[in-house]
């Protein structure tokens, strides 16, 4: 088969398209793939640079969707239904994968192959983070870093099905604030001065919760533009430098900083993925939540989808097409 292998930590451009063996597929759930999505993680990896390094050469991508092929006996998944799967860290970027059964997700008929390769990942990232980490409640405001980004699109696509009334994009350049318009914001603020411009739109009082992806020195503004009562819930560092925090500001405040770390979650709650999509996939399937619309590259081009998110370029969720 085709696959995407990574095998010098010298960055995206190390992403080559090659023919490997196919996965075995015994006891697994396979799945023929046709798209596969990119997220922040692949651009650290590819440079060494993440927390979990692959053994090399590896290939690239956390998540999939695509057709089944076989399944075991008593899987909820059988030949030929459509699916989303996560990898997790590496592995989605090949032509077949072959995955545990409870890393497998029915897609819903109205998601196409390539908005499913852009919804796992960070969606239910934005579930644990707005819904089980950061207890968003009926008629808050939530204001979202990197909102052009993939977990920035998908907060604000997700955030009023959870009951936010208002959800306030900030992004670094007009073409991102339109990515941001379209994925349902309610208002878009530019990177400078976005403490006083959501002071203004918020008649003073601050936002309920505020989605950082970015991390760096907009940290202690955002801190500042927090309601009483307020989460600013740490998703992670995208701008490269991980900020510390005065606790006094917390006390002064009333306010949380929240850690959100979805993965090591689920590794600790067995049953979590699967209460997670029970809760999403409704969601999708009736169409009250849409889906991504992701900015799709061919699979030869691998590496310029990974490229898109190091060097700022990418607009919305990122995704390869497999075939
Ligand atoms: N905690 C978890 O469980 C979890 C799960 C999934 C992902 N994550 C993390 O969430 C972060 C976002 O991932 P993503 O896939 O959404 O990334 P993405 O699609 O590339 O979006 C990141 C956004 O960050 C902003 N940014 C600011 N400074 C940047 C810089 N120097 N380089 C690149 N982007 C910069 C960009 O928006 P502007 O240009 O508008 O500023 C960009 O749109 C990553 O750190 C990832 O590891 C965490």
């Amino acid at each position: 088969m085709r696959a995407i292998q990574i095998a010098s930590l010298d960055g995206p451009q190390a992403a080559k398209l090659v023919e490997v063996d196919e996965p075995d597929g015994d006891g697994a759930v396979v799945i023929e793939v046709h798209a596969a999505g990119v997220a922040f993680p692949d651009v650290l990896q590819s440079r060494g640079l993440y927390q979990y390094k692959p053994e090399m050469p590896y290939t690239p991508g956390g998540e999939v969707a695509g057709v089944v092929r076989s399944a075991p006996d008593g899987a909820h998944v059988k030949a030929g239904d459509r699916v989303a799967a996560l990898t997790m860290l590496c592995g989605a970027m090949a032509e077949v994968v072959a995955l545990p059964a409870e890393r497998v997700f029915k897609l819903p008929d109205n998601v196409s192959f390539e908005a499913g390769a852009g919804l796992l990942f960070n969606d239910l990232t934005m579930h644990h983070a707005l819904r089980t980490r950061g207890r968003l409640a009926e008629g808050e405001t939530v204001l979202v870093h990197g909102a052009a980004g993939g977990i920035g699109t998908s907060t604000l696509r997700l955030a009023p099905a959870w009951g936010a009334s208002r959800v306030i994009a900030v992004v670094s350049t007009e073409e991102k604030g339109a990515v941001a318009t379209a994925a349902g914001a309610t208002d878009v603020v530019p990177v400078d001065g976005f403490k006083d411009e959501v002071k203004g739109l918020t008649e003073g009082r601050g936002v309920d919760i505020v989605v950082d992806p970015v991390g760096g020195d907009r940290f202690t503004d955002s801190l500042r533009s927090l309601a009483p009562g307020g989460r600013l819930l740490v998703v992670g560092f995208t701008g490269g430098e991980i900020p510390t925090v005065k606790v006094n500001r917390l006390l002064l405040n009333n306010v949380d900083a929240v850690g959100v770390g979805w993965g090591a979650w689920t590794f600790t709650h067995p049953n979590y993925l699967a209460e997670q999509w029970a809760e999403l996939e409704p969601l999708l399937a009736s169409g009250k939540v849409s889906a991504p619309q992701p900015q799709v590259f061919p699979f030869e081009r691998a590496a310029d989808a990974i490229a898109a998110l190091e060097d700022r370029s990418a607009k919305g969720k990122v995704v390869v097409a497999v075939r």
